[in-house]
């Protein structure tokens, strides 16, 4: 595996694999590599004869309060696990070398991007899809994996692609879950023991769903209000959403028609530490 830190050089090795006719996939990360992140890279070598692995914790869709500064950059350890995992190269640019002095130009996303985590994390997906359309220029690859864990982040960025006409194919991956049904996180981490016990509620929300509408039950606002009672009685969390929305425009939706997609979405605060996951259902 090799470790490239210059955008240029990312740049010209992409451009030489392309024309010796290797097929191109990147993982776009901010590294803390876990479980989550190895599936999408192997997703990806599935499909492709090389694989770039970006880790970049982009300061742009951090919020002035969010944890930019604290979040984890365990380095070595991540590039061992990329190794292991497969991974031809390893890029981790640094701050100046993707925003060096002068830099003023970004991409702004649309309405999908506006409510749920746009709203709760104002410029967030501006900073994603800003840096996602950097790392698509400097990896030139034929396909890109992100996670269905960050689903509202997979539209935006499927829209990017469409409204850019940008030549890559956008595949999303399942969700990685902890044995308890908690969706595996980097922020994991900041949670006490206690806390990642109690957190299964978020799946247990889902389950509860799952089982409304089986029994076809319509009314999508009544449910998640059930689920955010179940999560407001575990003790020191608090929701900061659940909703189902339509899967392509992200658009809350009250009551659902039969045979239509679904996504429900939750947010939920335990202690300090901002959980999300979610879930597709069909009516
Ligand atoms: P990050 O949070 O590091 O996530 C990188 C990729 O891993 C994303 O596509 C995310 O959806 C996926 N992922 C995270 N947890 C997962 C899980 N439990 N199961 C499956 N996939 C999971 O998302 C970002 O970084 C950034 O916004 C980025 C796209 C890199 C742009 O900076």
């Amino acid at each position: 595996m090799q470790i490239i830190t210059e955008p240029a050089l990312m740049q010209a090795t992409a451009e030489k694999l392309r024309l010796h006719r290797q097929r191109i996939g990147v993982v776009m990360t901010m590294g803390a590599l876990h479980e989550g992140h190895l599936s999408l890279i192997q997703q990806v070598r599935s499909v492709s004869g090389t694989v770039i692995l970006t880790i970049f914790v982009n300061p742009k869709q951090f919020g002035p309060d969010e944890d930019f500064h604290r979040y984890p950059r365990p380095f070595d350890q991540d590039a061992a696990h990329a190794r292991a995992a497969g991974v031809d190269y390893l890029f981790a640019p640094s701050v100046e070398s993707m925003y060096p002095e002068g830099f003023q130009t970004s991409v702004r996303a649309g309405s999908i991007a506006e409510g749920f985590e746009g709203m709760k994390r104002p410029g967030h997906f501006d900073g994603v899809v800003t840096v996602v359309t950097k790392l698509l220029q400097i990896t030139k690859p034929h396909t890109a994996v992100f996670g269905e864990k960050d689903a509202q982040q997979l539209a935006v960025i499927r829209r990017l692609v469409r409204d850019l006409n940008i030549d890559v194919e956008i595949v999303g991956a399942p969700i990685i879950r902890e044995k308890n049904g908690l969706a595996v996180s980097s922020r994991n981490i900041y949670l006490s023991g206690e806390q990642r016990e109690a957190a299964q509620v978020l799946y247990m929300g889902i389950c509860h769903a799952r089982r409304e509408i089986e029994k076809k039950r319509t009314d999508l606002f009544g449910i998640a209000n059930e689920i955010e009672r179940m999560i407001a009685e575990e003790p020191g969390f608090r929701c900061d959403y659940v909703a189902f929305v339509d899967d392509e425009l992200f658009v809350p939706a009250e009551t659902a028609e039969p045979d239509k997609k679904y996504r429900l979405l939750l947010a939920v605060y335990a202690g300090n530490v901002r959980l999300i996951d979610n879930c597709l259902f069909t009516a």
